[in-house]
């Protein structure tokens, strides 16, 4: 069953899979609220400054708990949200019918969706005429800059059909609206900064996942922990004792094989950086290429924002039961398509769980290849999206203050707002630290004294 409110003007107020499931989403939202004091200190002073009142914002985002109380603390501040999924499979279907009837948010998201609703869903933020967006992973972002460039047919249908419907005036003043943008992973800034480097980007864009309170915290130990989670949700597999290859030894991976260690796995790590390859071996993880690891491993977790990290040729050479996961933005990390081609099946065996029959092997692929942490999973945990998202809220902020004044590049968060967030979250959690006497802020600004 879906909930789909159109009002007179025609326009899609919201589109989720059941308003009767929005008291269990406000429940859990409110839980995750509890975990979330920076955020919550945000939303307090945005409510009394107003700092986006006005202002149109559109996010493509995962739609969970943590979410949720971004959505409403940038209402808060006075901005009118319009808010789809960043993936089919993220959305927690009880939060996007609490926001859509109790906030009055604009959700469009169904956990599930295919790729016609998934972009259709894209298409009513875009119709949102923002002014701000955000995005996790330049899905939003990437159709606008399709639109500006003229290449329509680049455009999933759903999109394609309704910008056909625009005037040339209407499609110019939809990227002429847009102030800036902001963007929450690594994949997307990637593409943003590959967008830039083309010299094609029409706006500016802050990479909130550049901020160290984001990427040192939201992926290592929030994709480490969820990741682990997620994996054990869908199988239920003991850790102890498995071996368990970890496909890129970035911030999320780092995260994830530091915690299936700690869950007692043997973690093989596969990379392409040489610097990393040596951390993860000096870590104390045993290094090889994928190729060797594809003979030994029992679980494979793909966290690189590459494509095809685990390829069907790897697939070819794993153990019979092995079980291949990923964890990185994308579902292109594992070349489903072409093992469809070659394998027979898919055949459900658990929720999240479907297997393969490759050459008189049994192959489990979890969450069909999409971020498992939060397929299968919730996601990350709220007390590190506290930062993430205070960080998000504060670049939007930054965005309204200033706009105007950003070159059409890929920006840092300032580097206030990061400590900003540091800050509150240490006092948060009551934790106090020392500060540099005189004696030493001079000592470590002069030459002159030695041993
Ligand atoms: N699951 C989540 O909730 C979540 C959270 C944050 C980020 N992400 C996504 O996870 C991915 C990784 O993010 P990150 O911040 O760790 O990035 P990162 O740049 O820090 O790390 C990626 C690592 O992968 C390595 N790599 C690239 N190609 C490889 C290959 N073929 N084989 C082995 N290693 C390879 C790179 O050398 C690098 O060390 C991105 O897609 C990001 O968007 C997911």
């Amino acid at each position: 069953m879906t909930s789909v409110k159109t009002p007179s003007s025609n326009e899609i107020a919201y589109d989720v899979k059941d308003l009767s499931l929005a008291d269990e989403g406000r429940r859990r939202t409110e839980w995750a609220e509890s975990f979330m004091p920076v955020l919550r200190q945000i939303r307090e002073r945005f409510a009394k400054e107003r700092p986006l009142e006005g202002r149109k914002l559109s996010a493509c985002l995962h739609v969970t708990t943590e979410t949720a109380n971004l959505a409403v603390t940038l209402k808060a501040g006075g901005a009118d949200v319009a808010l789809c999924a960043s993936n089919p499979l993220s959305t927690q279907d009880d939060v996007a019918a609490h926001l859509a009837r109790d906030h009055g948010i604009k959700v469009f998201a169904i956990k599930g969706e295919d790729h016609e609703s998934y972009y259709s869903h894209i298409r009513e933020c875009l119709a949102h005429r923002p002014d701000i967006t955000m995005d996790d992973g330049a899905d939003l972002v990437g159709a606008m800059h399709m639109i500006a460039l003229k290449r329509l047919d680049d455009l999933e249908p759903a999109v394609r059909t309704w910008v056909e419907g625009l005037s040339a005036d209407e499609r110019k003043q939809l990227l002429a609206n847009v102030i800036g943008s902001t963007e929450e992973t690594t994949t997307g800034v990637i593409r943003l900064r590959a967008m830039a480097e083309e010299g094609v980007l029409q706006f500016p864009v802050i990479a909130v996942n550049d901020s160290q309170t984001k990427h040192f915290f939201d992926n290592r130990y929030g994709t480490g922990q969820s990741t682990l989670d997620g994996i054990l949700r869908a199988t239920n597999i003991l850790m102890a004792g498995t071996t368990v290859v970890v496909g890129g030894y970035g911030w999320c991976g780092r995260g994830f094989a530091m915690r299936a260690r700690g869950a007692g796995a043997d973690v093989i790590v596969t990379e392409v950086d040489p610097l990393r390859a040596l951390e993860a071996r000096m870590d104390g993880y045993r290094v090889m290429p994928m190729a060797e690891a594809a003979r030994v491993g029992d679980v494979f977790v793909t966290l690189t924002g590459n494509t095809h990290v685990v390829s069907t040729e790897h697939m070819r050479l794993m153990k019979d039961g092995a079980i291949i996961a990923n964890s990185g933005h994308f579902n292109v990390e594992l070349e489903l398509d072409a093992l469809a081609k070659i394998a027979q099946g898919p055949r459900r065996v658990r929720e999240f769980v479907d297997e393969w029959m490759l050459e008189g092997k049994r192959l489990y692929v979890l969450g069909e290849g999409r971020l498992i942490n939060l397929a299968a999973a919730e996601g990350h945990p709220a007390s590190v999206m506290d930062m993430s998202f205070a960080n998000q809220a504060l670049a939007a902020e930054h965005l309204a203050k200033h706009a105007g004044t950003f070159s059409k590049a890929v920006h840092r968060v300032p580097e206030e707002i990061d400590s900003d967030v540091a800050r509150l979250k240490l006092a948060a959690l009551g934790v106090e630290i020392d500060r540099l006497t005189d004696e030493q802020e001079h000592y470590l600004s002069s030459w002159d004294e030695g041993t």
